[in-house]
């Protein structure tokens, strides 16, 4: 429910405040076990995943990429293999994750990325200044989420993509429930017993859960004016992929996701169970159905 008088709006605001904190400090507390927790409870998975959201970034040559809520770094470390020219701004809330992640920034890579302690909800850049942007499991932490989605748009050049690389909501069963019983009851375990942090790994999980469906999602991204989105299911879509475009670029105009996939630009795989039949696209003309509506077919 949106908050409707401004003493409400007021309150929720205050409420997100808290929350971005809150958030910062458990990153904060994490941070040292991240990455390991990451391979090991996704299997090694992750690093897969990265590799296709920065695939589907396409910043062009020399571009720069802004890649939001970035963590110890693993996507702009992606960013800056997939383009070898790229330059990467590294934005993230929470300073020791970002301290973690500069371990692996070699001197070279030292002057490609650019670590920067900001707020996704007030990116300090300037309109039109980053030729794509990326998320990797950050949108899901930020409050409200519209905020993120405007300031990237605002930053993105005509025709930017803004990928982002998230859970699919853990309230539609996978597998027969058998991903559900270990997002609610095997990882939140298993992560409090290597981190020690009892609260950070049931977050995740209640997090994932109330994320919104990739139609609800695409309804966002294309109500904080972006002008086409698509998503890409993974792993039966235990993760997805969603790419947003800002209108402008002659990408939105001339390319669909099918024609993108058959020159191989666009983030889909040949094979697998997250081939291009999985693509759906929304644009402001086609939102989709309503999200409680029937299903895609995915
Ligand atoms: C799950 S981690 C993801 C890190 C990295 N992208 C990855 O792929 O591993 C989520 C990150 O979101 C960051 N974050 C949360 N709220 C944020 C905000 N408002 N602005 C920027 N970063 C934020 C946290 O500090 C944390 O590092």
């Amino acid at each position: 429910m949106q908050p409707t008088s401004p003493l409400s709006q007021q309150s929720q605001s205050r409420r997100d405040e808290v929350h971005g904190r809150q958030v910062a400090a458990m990153f904060g507390r994490i941070a040292r076990w991240y990455d390991f927790l990451n391979h090991a409870l996704s299997l090694g998975m992750d690093i897969y995943w990265r590799w296709r959201l920065a695939r589907a970034a396409r910043p062009g040559r020399r571009g720069v990429v802004l890649d939001l809520a970035a963590g110890t770094m693993d996507v702009s470390l992606a960013l800056t293999r997939q383009y070898p020219d790229c330059r990467v701004l590294a934005v993230d809330y929470t300073l020791p994750m970002l301290s973690r992640g500069l371990r692996k920034i070699t001197p070279e890579l030292s002057t490609r990325i650019l670590p920067v302690q900001g707020d996704g909800r007030r990116l300090p850049l300037p309109d039109e200044s980053v030729d794509a942007a990326t998320i990797a499991f950050g949108i899901r932490n930020i409050r409200p989420r519209m905020a993120a989605h405007r300031e990237v748009l605002r930053c993105l050049r005509p025709g930017g993509r803004f990928c982002i690389l998230e859970f699919g909501t853990g309230s539609r069963k996978v597998w027969g429930g058998l991903y559900n019983f270990y997002l609610n009851s095997v990882l939140p375990a298993f992560g409090h017993l290597i981190s020690g942090d009892r609260t950070a790994y049931r977050y995740l999980a209640d997090t994932i859960r109330e994320f919104p469906d990739e139609r609800r999602l695409a309804r966002e991204l294309l109500d904080a004016g972006f002008a086409r989105v698509f998503h890409v299911a993974m792993l039966s879509g235990i993760v997805y992929l969603h790419v947003a475009e800002k209108a402008g670029g002659d990408d939105v105009t001339t390319e669909t996701p099918a024609d993108a996939s058959a020159h191989g630009s666009a983030p889909v795989s040949p094979t697998g169970d997250d081939g291009p039949s999985l693509l759906r696209c929304f644009t402001r003309e086609d939102p989709g159905k309503d999200p409680h509506g029937e299903e895609d077919g995915d």
